[in-house]
């Protein structure tokens, strides 16, 4: 191809994902049989993509995913996994991590080897040189759209509790009627919507003090 030598990144050509847009639409070959992302819908999901299979962080994210599975499983969300590695890798890979840590992935992992679904969500960098993709997550709603999305280097493992305080956030925060503030963690306050209109600034409505643009809501103890 005119133009193109070792130095050109394979950057993905789509638009990128963004908060909002619908997740797309994709049949795999997993760890766990053929997976379409459809299949979902219902129930929320945690998709989540690695760099590589046998490499000691994405290990030590898998072995962490799969011990909190139940927690996730609680609150009616999925876990998937994804690499660009094959799917023969894939099985060698969860076997080595049964036979280390007495972990059994139950999670599928689907392949990507044409690297079709590491375009589509944007998890190539853009100044990618090889196959392997950044640590991105992506929570997908019960109606398939992409509610959040996290993306860290290589060389950075993700935090599963912050992964399972985010998917709690986003379901406690789903109506619309209340707001997650910095560090929630199930059980505690959130905050009310901000006030919108003078009327409602001014009026009568609202209690005196300083917090009326930050007021807490519900929580365990309310
Ligand atoms: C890792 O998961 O340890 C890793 C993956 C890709 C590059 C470097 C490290």
């Amino acid at each position: 191809m005119p133009g193109v030598n070792e130095n050109t990144p394979i950057a993905p050509s789509f638009p990128p994902l963004r908060i909002g847009d619908p997740a797309p639409e994709f049949l795999a070959r997993s760890t766990e049989g053929m997976v379409r992302l459809s299949d979902y819908r219902g129930g929320w999901l945690l998709f989540f993509s690695h760099p590589g299979d046998f490499t000691p962080v994405c290990t030590s994210e898998f072995v962490a995913l799969a011990r909190a599975q139940d927690q996730f499983s609680a609150m009616g969300c999925s876990l998937l996994g994804h690499s660009v590695d094959s799917l023969f890798s894939h099985l060698a890979w969860i076997r080595a991590i049964r036979d280390h840590f007495d972990v059994t992935v139950t999670f599928p992992i689907v392949e990507d080897p044409s690297l079709d679904i590491a375009r589509a969500y944007g998890m190539l960098p853009a100044d990618a040189h090889d196959a392997a993709s950044v640590r991105a997550v992506y929570v997908i709603d019960t109606v398939g759209v992409v509610r959040a999305m996290i993306s860290y280097p290589a060389a950075v493992g993700r935090s599963v509790d912050e992964m399972l305080r985010l998917v709690a956030a986003l379901q406690g925060t789903a109506d619309g009627d209340s707001l997650s503030p910095e560090g929630w963690e199930p059980g505690q306050p959130m905050l009310t919507p901000p006030v919108l209109t003078r009327e409602a600034v001014l009026g009568s409505g609202l209690a005196e003090g300083s917090g009326w643009f930050c007021r807490p809501v519900g929580g365990d103890s309310a």
